[in-house]
């Protein structure tokens, strides 16, 4: 959600912050602004724009920067304006602030501390900016942004700039993520990863409540009491990070197109010809616990659903799904010995960081599965397993579903008597998956003849009805089809009654225990005038089925079953012309709660 970049150093400061701002983009964003020091008239230019950073770029005079700090904003606080973007000043022009996050107590810090102040825009973190400005009446500019963030309740990544020293710059963090990449070019802050490369050679992952004193040579971190830190960099691979589009159209085709690479790269993470690569200390921590508790948000936790499926079917132990936002609130009654794992193909979501934060209170064992190994749940929980999909820069989640799948049920089978080759069984779907994406350009009609309402229902049984509430996700958060996904029996107990001549139901079957009855649902909403489609596998096609897939072992069958559901909302997005990697109020990565 959101980004901050910010850089000092010899190179140009104006294109890499905004390079990394445009890297950042996917995390999705709805103004953007920057502020450049302009050495020949010794003052900080700021710009700003509602809508895309190539807007931005259009209004900006200044080329030769060397100090740079800029900002996308997902507003949380007031709306979608030009005067609500960042940077924001402090009234007397002093201070220069970006800031992602939330500040919950901003209003009371208001009426304590600025009573007579006129703010400019509607944000919380103006509020911030003319606090350091008060602040440093009195004190040091770091002792005061010190004594202001001892003040804040919230969440922030903050850069901060005192137009009296332009060759520093002064960074926070706390909740909100922030990393500091460091090379003989200079030094560079950003929300992500991706906002460092090509401008670091190292990087430093920033602790909660740390505070940064950056020039362009070096920098000194401290605790919020403004005792020095030591820390370690790491080095920052750049093998990680191809995250350019390619032969395709968007980033979520590449994405989907992908998915089959990504599991033969899992094959090759976590397998050889005899053993499996987890490690067995994690494996028998794991086994001394007596029920396994997922947590997780979004596709994520429609991943969790098939991983519940694969640890109590193979590795025998009582597994529950709980969708982070609530769990963090409302814990259920915990007996026994649980286990927690988190799935965040992010590694940043804030629903699950506010659980992990109680767990680790209450002392209980944490495992993170995540796609970015720098990422806050990754570090902080106790053990962390990567699914090496790639950087997923579609706001839509694709490759990170399955492969999550793909890791869960690779541990799944390694707490298991492993009386399959689970590693044959992938790489086949793998083929599977290549095959049905061969075909991929005959389906593009049957979706436009299909979704031709405003809404839409998946509906399947089991494993399948799992992946119709993906499937639904996907198909609304991008092409704004009101979708639904439902367990195949429970439609006449109600939701039937929104049936209407041409309303698309989409089913799918795969299981064979189950296809009958699904089938019998589908006559029934086709008797009430639905248009269907069926997505099914070779073994349990009839005649009119549309989708027909091939078989694979059917307690898999979510990785492969998902993908025609991706492409239908690709090219339901396409038809309608949306911004299929960037739909609109969605973040890729939700670091608000
Ligand atoms: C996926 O298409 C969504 N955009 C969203 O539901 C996402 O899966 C959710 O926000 C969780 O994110 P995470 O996996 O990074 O924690
Ligand atoms: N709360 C701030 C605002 O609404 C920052 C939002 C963000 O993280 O972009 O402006």
């Amino acid at each position: 959600m959101c980004g901050i970049v910010g850089y000092l150093g010899k190179g140009n400061a104006k294109s890499i912050v905004l390079e990394g701002l445009k890297r950042l983009e996917y995390r999705g964003y709805d103004s953007a602004g920057l502020s450049l020091l302009d050495e020949k008239q010794n003052q900080f230019n700021i710009y700003k724009e509602k809508g895309r950073i190539a807007q931005l770029e259009k209004i900006i005079d200044l080329n030769d920067a060397r100090v740079a700090i800029g900002h996308t904003r997902w507003a949380t606080h007031g709306r979608v304006t030009k005067e609500n973007a960042h940077p924001h000043q402090s009234n007397n022009g002093r201070f220069i602030v970006v800031h992602n996050g939330v500040i919950d107590n901003y209003k009371s810090l208001m009426k304590t501390y600025l009573p007579d102040t006129v703010f400019h825009s509607e944000t919380d973190t103006e509020v911030i900016v003319n606090l350091i400005e008060l602040f440093a009446v009195k004190k040091t500019p770091a002792n005061a942004i010190l004594e202001v963030l001892k003040l804040l309740e919230g969440s922030y990544a903050l850069l901060v700039i005192d137009i009296n020293t332009p060759e520093t710059i002064y960074a926070a963090k706390h909740k909100s993520p922030l990393l500091l990449g460091k090379s003989d070019k200079g030094i560079v802050i950003g929300s992500d990863m991706m906002a460092l490369v090509n401008t670091a050679d190292n990087y430093l992952a920033l602790d909660d409540e740390t505070f940064l004193r950056i020039t362009p040579k070096n920098f000194t971190l401290y605790n919020l009491e403004g005792e020095v830190l030591p820390y370690t960099m790491s080095l920052l691979d750049l093998d990680d990070f191809s995250s350019e589009k390619g032969e395709f159209e968007h980033f979520m085709l590449k994405e989907i197109h992908e998915q089959p690479a990504v599991l033969r790269r899992i094959i090759s993470k976590y397998y050889n010809d005899t053993d499996i690569h987890i490690d067995k200390i994690l494996l028998e921590k794991i086994k001394a616990h007596d029920s396994i508790h997922i947590l997780a948000a979004g596709t994520s936790m429609h991943a969790g659903l098939i991983a519940k499926d694969l640890l109590e079917s193979l590795a025998n132990i009582p597994t529950q799904v709980h969708i982070a936002s609530e769990f963090a609130y409302q814990q259920p009654l915990l007996k026994g010995k649980p286990y927690f794992i988190l799935i965040s193909q992010s590694g940043e979501t804030a629903d699950l960081r506010a659980c992990l934060v109680n767990l680790k209170k209450e002392k209980y064992q944490t495992l993170t599965v995540t796609n970015v190994r720098t990422s806050t749940l990754a570090r902080e929980a106790d053990d962390y397993m990567e699914i090496y999909a790639g950087p997923e820069i579609a706001v839509a989640s694709t490759k990170a579903y399955t492969a999550q799948i793909a890791v869960l049920a690779t541990l799944a089978y390694a707490l298991s008597d492993q009386s399959f080759d689970l590693k044959r069984e992938l790489s086949e779907i793998a083929q599977a998956m290549e095959h049905f994406l061969d075909k991929k350009d005959q389906y593009k009609d049957l979706v436009a003849a299909t979704l031709t309402k405003r809404n839409c229902f998946y509906i399947g049984r089991g494993l399948d009805y799992y992946v119709c509430l993906e499937a639904a996700l996907k198909l609304k958060e991008i092409s704004y089809i009101q979708t639904e996904g439902f367990a195949a029996g429970e439609l006449k107990h109600g939701t039937i009654a929104l049936i209407e001549e041409d309303t698309p139901v989409i089913a799918i079957i795969s299981n064979r225990k189950t296809a009958d009855n699904t089938r019998s649902n589908l006559n029934e909403v086709k008797s009430r005038g639905a248009k269907t489609l069926t997505i099914t596998t070779e073994s349990l096609k009839e005649t009119d089925d549309q989708i027909v897939l091939d078989d694979v072992n059917p307690s898999l069958s979510p990785l492969l079953t998902v993908i025609p559901t991706q492409l239908i909302a690709y090219y339901a997005a396409l038809i309608r012309g949306h911004d299929i990697d960037k739909p609109r109020n969605l973040a890729k990565s939700v670091t608000v709660e």
